[in-house]
């Protein structure tokens, strides 16, 4: 379509003064748009040459957006008088008034651009303002159709086409407030008729070329003012000989007061709206504020916002779509990383998360044991204007290793956690993809008990950022024999991903600037599946719970208000053994409870809280620290599952400790760091120090040991463990001397798990094999500022056998015999098979289970070879360790023929005789090929060719 720019660049044509000292200034709109109701949000109109206003002939509505940038006034003008003037280009309606009214948010015109009169819009693209997002498709308008001030700033009816002008004593206060708060000019809304269909007006954009929005105002320029620090530290914009004479120090020309700069007696001010703002003690009270003390600063979680409880649903995360496959089957997932607002409280304006596929919490994988699910993690994070982001939405600390390496963008690389899987699809915290990037396909094979398993952020560094933004999901696996106990399902089966987090006024989600971490990070608001203090209403009856310490550091112990018993039934690694009454739990982050509730005894009506008691840190003095509230239970009229409990669950088999192969002891400890001021560590080690090498299949002991007081949660990727026990000790010196004995866990603990919890001053104790994979696995403490500050290794399992070197390529002549040689080392249980394409070659094969113990050498040997032998062979060795090592030859064989019948050295006479003969029925003693010209039958020509040979001839 045609445009032309150059009135784009044209955005302001000044015009001769008008009075004395008044000036006027004729500006073209900047940006403009129309928005078609619609509930996806997908209609406008960005580049195209008009905007619409009114309802059309098929009841729909459209408003039109217009914007001009007026910071060519300078600050301090006085606007005297406004006209906003507009071409109506076309109607068939009757005269109808059309509004301006002031937009309250910022909105985008992207290359949308609809054809022929334009009526019926165009698709929406990037930036593009839409009846549902300002900025298509990543900020929606809080409510649809846009944000504007009610009352329109100015009417005007509008009849046939002509040019109109608006003009009002409002639209002169909206344009002196952009004037004086640049930031808050997002221009106007229009509105036409939006009672009756039939009323539309169509208006000439700004890519009209001609007759396009205009605003002109009248305006009387500014004095030379700036701020003026006054005695009293106060802050007033005065001109320089005002501020001389009031005894203050001019700090400037366009210097604005906010927020108070002038040095002195100025601190940090909560003001109602639960914003923050550094200014004199005077301003903070005048303004209704909370005055926190001079010097002071507003950091995180100064000014608390005050969010009403229990005022929105629980809501339930969505069952993730593979692309290929069906959710719980053998599938495919493709997951993009987004950064998306999502609103989180009913007061709370939307927050800017992350979120897998776009939502916090990520929608369910939903799994099946032995069907494997592959999924590729996209990092899609892009800005407002749909760049990828470069820097992420929280301070990131530099000088960790991670960002030190890569810088501030948002990388990210997705971990399944309590997935038992090969060590590149476990998400490795170095491999991170930054935005626009995509991870490699990982497999999740699903080979491992059910059990309420999650993924979650894993950048190195960075991870407590990524997760606390909003990376983090459940995974779900389950299998017949599970589902044959006949818990609560469907409806009746509920995860729980309990979070706390902090807010600002805006919405945003604060996290403490670099330098002003503390070594844990605890919010003041808790958030169930992505909701601040939900409620749900259950029916009467039996409820599982899956639960999830999604917390970056704080531990939860959850009970319910009235006092009544829940069971425990799972743990991290699946079900336990039988259900266990409880009243109550205790949960750090990175642990889970699979918990059943049961409303079946209670009234209609009945509200019951999940209450959290753990302090924080922890443990700790009861009550400090403390988010009290969790989520609501409402009891409706209706029963809901009322099967009873069973008894047992499942078999589990504990790990006999004589089994284990050897202990290994962890110190877990606060130490100095010569940059980030301290670092938590494990044996006084980084990452990068590798120590732990357990053998593929052996059982292990880890004890951990915390010499500092507060606890733990101790989580190592690829196994499951069984707890043994806990130990008080003291430890003085370096020396751990235990006190008291050993406890065994609680029978609520008493399961496989992936994360436990390392109390003070105690001696933690688990057992686990080291099978199902070989690799590097890291292993850490969970909450997320101590995983981020070192308290994070590496294990490495050993595998058992490799081939070393190469198997030769051999070249052998027809009917020769080729051997080929692979040499392994190790030691354990292997499988050898050598193949030839796809066919496993019998006399190369161990049998499965044979062991071998040092160097080996795996050989291959085949005789009478024909010419379609020749190929490539390889030489596979299997262990229980994972990975396939195989090594492949090539094997020529040289167009030839072997004469020597008799294998006497010679060609000669009796090589005819030996053929004749065996022809005749005699004896074969070297096992030859009769057929010698291969022509599939044995007979005299076989003779004429061996005698054709041996008289020089070549060989058939
Ligand atoms: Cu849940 Cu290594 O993490
Ligand atoms: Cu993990
Ligand atoms: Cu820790």
């Amino acid at each position: 379509m045609f445009r032309r720019s150059c009135m784009l660049a044209a955005a302001m044509i000044g015009l001769a003064a008008g009075s004395a000292d008044a000036d006027i200034v004729t500006l073209n709109s900047v940006s403009d748009n129309t928005m078609w109701q619609n509930a996806t949000g997908g209609i406008s109109n960005g580049a195209g040459e008009s905007m619409f206003v009114g309802t059309n002939d098929l009841g729909i509505i459209r408003r039109a957006l217009v914007r001009f940038d007026t910071s060519a006034i300078p600050a301090g003008s006085v606007v005297t008088a406004v006209q906003v003037k507009m071409y109506m280009s076309r109607t068939t309606a009757p005269t109808t008034p059309v509004t301006v009214h002031r937009a309250l948010a910022m909105w985008g015109e992207g290359n949308s651009n609809a054809q022929g009169g334009e009526g019926g819009g165009a698709v929406a693209v990037t930036n593009d303002a839409t009846w549902t997002h300002r900025l298509h498709p990543l900020f929606p308008w809080s409510t649809a159709g846009g944000d504007f001030v009610a009352t329109p700033s100015a009417t005007l009816d509008v009849g046939g086409i002509a040019t109109y002008t608006w003009t009002s004593a409002q639209l002169v206060a909206d344009v002196q407030a952009w004037i004086d708060a640049p930031a808050t000019n997002f221009g106007w809304i229009l509105r036409g008729n939006e009672a009756q269909p039939h009323t539309a007006k169509r208006f000439n954009a700004r890519e009209a070329g001609g007759a396009v929005p205009q605003l002109i105002i009248t305006f009387t320029p500014g004095a030379a003012s700036g701020a003026c620090c006054l005695p009293d530290t106060s802050c007033q914009v005065l001109s320089p000989a005002a501020c001389a004479s009031a005894g203050g120090t001019y700090q400037g020309t366009g210097v604005p007061c906010g927020p108070n700069t002038c040095v002195g007696a100025i601190g940090a001010c909560c003001l109602p709206d639960g914003s923050c703002s550094v200014q004199t003690q005077a301003d903070c009270t005048n303004q209704g504020g909370v005055y926190k003390g001079n010097g002071t600063t507003c950091t995180a979680g100064l000014c608390p916002v005050s969010l009403t409880p229990f005022v929105d649903a629980l809501p339930l995360p969505g069952v993730a779509q593979p692309t290929q496959g069906q959710p719980g089957g053998a599938a495919t997932y493709d997951v993009p990383i987004l950064r998306v607002r999502q609103q989180l409280h009913r007061d709370l304006p939307p927050t800017v998360v992350y979120g897998y596929y776009g939502q916090y919490p990520a929608p369910t994988i939903e799994a099946t044991r032995g069907l494997p699910v592959n999924v590729i993690y996209r990092n899609e994070l892009r800005d407002e204007q749909g760049n990828y982001l470069t820097t992420h939405d929280l301070d990131v600390e530099t000088c960790m290793h991670g960002p030190a390496e890569r810088g501030t963008a948002p990388a990210t690389v997705t971990h399944i956690h309590g997935g038992r899987v090969d060590s590149i699809s476990d998400g490795q915290p170095e491999l991170t993809q930054l935005p626009g990037q995509s991870s490699p396909v990982y497999v999740y094979p699903n080979n491992q008990d059910p059990a309420t398993i999650w993924y979650h952020d894993h950048a190195l560094g960075t991870t407590r950022l990524n997760v606390y933004m909003g990376l983090a999901g459940f995974y779900l696996i389950r299998d017949a024999q599970e589902q044959a106990l006949g818990l609560p399902s469907g409806a009746y089966e509920v995860p729980l991903a309990i979070q706390d987090r902090s807010f600002a006024a805006d919405g945003s989600l604060r996290y403490p600037a670099m330098g002003q971490g503390d070594d844990h990070y605890f919010g003041d608001t808790m958030l169930v599946n992505g909701k601040v203090w939900p409620y749900m209403e259950v029916r009467r009856g039996k409820y599982r719970f899956r639960m999830l310490n999604g917390c970056n550091s704080r531990t939860l112990t959850l009970a319910l208000s009235d006092g009544q018993p829940m069971w425990r039934i799972g743990t991290e690694g699946g079900l336990l053994a039988a259900p266990v009454e409880v009243t109550s739990i205790t949960i750090s982050p990175g642990e889970r409870a699979d918990m059943v509730i049961d409303f079946g005894a209670l009234d209609p009506g009945t509200e019951v809280l999940l209450v959290n008691s753990a302090p924080a840190p922890f443990p700790g003095t009861p009550g400090v620290g403390v988010i009290p509230n969790v989520m609501k239970f409402v009891v409706q009229e209706e029963t809901g599952s009322p099967g009873a409990l069973p008894q047992t669950l499942r078999t589990i088999t504990p790990i006999p400790e004589a089994s284990a192969a050897r202990t290994r002891t962890f110190m877990l400890e606060r130490m100095n760091h010569p940059c980030m001021g301290f670092m938590w560590t494990i044996n006084g080690l980084m990452w990068d120090d590798i120590t732990e090498f357990p053998r593929f299949n052996d059982v292990e002991i880890w004890s951990f040991i915390n010499n500092s007081g507060v606890v733990h949660p101790m989580h190592l990727h690829l196994v499951q463990f069984q707890v043994l026990d806990t130990q008080d000790c003291t430890i003085v010196n370096g020396v751990v001397t235990p006190v008291g004995p050993r406890v065994p866990p609680p029978p609520e603990e008493a399961g496989w798990k992936d994360t436990v919890r390392a109390m003070p001053f105690q001696i933690t104790r688990v057992i686990a094999r080291f099978d199902g994979f070989g690799g590097t696995y890291p292993y850490h403490c969970h909450i997320l500022e101590h995983e981020d500050h070192e308290m994070m290794r590496q294990f490495r399992v050993t595998c058992w056998v490799d081939i070393v070197g190469q198997p030769r390529d051999t070249v052998k002549p027809y009917n020769g015999t080729a051997s080929f040689f692979a040499d392994a080392t190790g030691a354990g249980t292997l499988t050898y098979e050598w193949r030839k394409g796809t066919q496993v070659l019998s006399n190369g094969v161990t049998p499965q289970g044979s062991t071998i113990s040092g160097a080996t050498t795996f050989n291959l040997r085949i005789t009478g070879l024909r010419p379609e032998d020749a190929g490539g062979y390889r030489c596979i060795v299997r262990d229980a360790c994972g990975p396939i090592t195989s090594r492949t030859a090539t094997l020529t064989v040289f167009p030839t023929c072997d004469p020597d019948f008799n294998d006497d050295g010679n060609s000669d006479q009796d090589d005819v005789a030996y053929l004749v003969n065996a022809i005749a029925g005699g004896e074969n003693p070297n096992n030859r090929d009769l057929d010698f010209n291969r022509d599939g039958n044995v007979d005299q020509d076989d003779v004429g060719a061996l005698v054709n040979v041996i008289a020089g001839g070549g060989c058939p």
